[in-house]
């Protein structure tokens, strides 16, 4: 590609930039705190950066940032894809953990934020402990001068569901009036949060589509959260129905997101918690279950997902998976937000 191309390309990103709403020094900590609009541009320039990246140009719009990722719990896609994206971004990212900073020896949420503050221009935090996580993502908030982004908690996901949107925009162009189906799976392994189901009920009725929600009684979500998603898709003309049953999000479906996540609000007991995920050994994602769905179903899964138990390989494996271009969009929303945000 020639210079003259590269640079009326890179234009498209900064022009992009320059007109959009003023989300310089926001937070994102939930997608309820954004508008539509504010939505649309991030969409709308995530599109451009993956563009811009699959044409190999630069897109060096946060030269010399620094952006600190606090983790207090495992990842691998949304550390790599907040590092990679602030290095394609031109600046730089530090993954923090707990027990290698003075968290670990008390020191004070608002200690922590303020120094940070002065340092660098992001605090981005993956603490997903029910009860705790979302409060402490509101305490950084609140003491931090720079934007603080969400990496997940427990009561929101919102950059997976933001790569989840774009995933489906890709697939399908129009959203609206797409049935997407999100089942609860049964994975035994661990207690996960319930931030990823209650981020989709949330944001995806905004954007036109009629939201199935299918768990077993003792997995239900936040009360709350459900009522806020009923206000949403009311608001937005769209439908969101709860079910018992698992067909039920599969039926007549566009896209499928079956996953697996803890009774943390029916129990606060990690043993008693594992005891009824296993009670529901049928609740897997397989081709008979797929096959209830319209033709052009496809399957989706923020990942890591359980194999042989959430999800058989046939069915992962298979035509209908789009997994790893769901993972990659992760790379490149985050990048818009970023660079909006910072
Ligand atoms: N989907 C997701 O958040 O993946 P990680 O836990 O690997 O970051």
């Amino acid at each position: 590609m020639n210079d003259a191309v590269n640079e009326s390309r890179n234009d498209s990103v900064g022009e992009a930039l320059s007109v959009s709403p003023a989300l310089k020094g926001r937070d994102f900590i939930t997608t309820q705190e954004w508008t539509l609009e504010e939505l649309e541009t991030l969409f709308e320039l995530a599109t451009r950066l993956k563009r811009a990246k699959a044409a190999g140009e630069a897109t060096p719009h946060l030269p010399a940032k620094t952006l600190y990722m606090i983790f207090f719990e495992a990842s691998t896609r949304t550390r790599n894809s907040f590092e990679t994206g602030m290095t394609q971004l031109g600046g730089h990212a530090i993954a923090l953990f707990p027990e290698h900073i003075q968290i670990s020896h008390g020191e004070s949420t608002r200690d922590t934020a303020k120094v940070l503050s002065r340092y660098g221009d992001g605090i981005a935090i993956r603490h997903c402990i029910y009860g705790e996580g979302n409060a402490y993502l509101r305490e950084v908030a609140e003491n931090a001068d720079i934007p603080v982004l969400s990496m997940q908690c427990d009561v929101y996901h919102p950059c997976q569901i933001l790569a989840d949107y774009l995933t489906i925009r890709e697939k399908f162009g129009e959203t609206r009036g797409l049935k997407l189906g999100v089942a609860w799976t049964c994975a035994p392994n661990y207690l996960r949060p319930i931030s990823v189901p209650q981020s989709l009920i949330l944001m995806m009725p905004r954007f036109g589509l009629d939201v199935t929600l299918a768990y077993p009684p003792e997995f239900r979500l936040m009360p709350e959260i459900e009522e806020q998603a009923k206000a949403n898709a009311e608001a937005a003309g769209t439908r969101i129905e709860i079910s018992d049953r698992f067909e039920d999000a599969f039926e007549d479906a566009d896209i499928v997101i079956p996953k697996s996540w803890g009774p943390h609000v029916t129990t606060r007991h990690p043993d008693e918690g594992l005891r009824l995920i296993e009670a529901y050994p049928e609740w897997t994602c397989d081709a008979e279950r797929m096959a209830l769905g319209k033709s052009h179903l496809i399957y989706m899964h923020p990942l890591p997902a359980d194999r042989g138990r959430e999800v058989t390989d046939e069915v992962i494996d298979g035509p209908q998976s789009v997994v790893y271009d769901e993972a990659e969009n992760r790379l490149h929303v985050q990048k818009a937000l970023m660079a909006l945000t910072m």
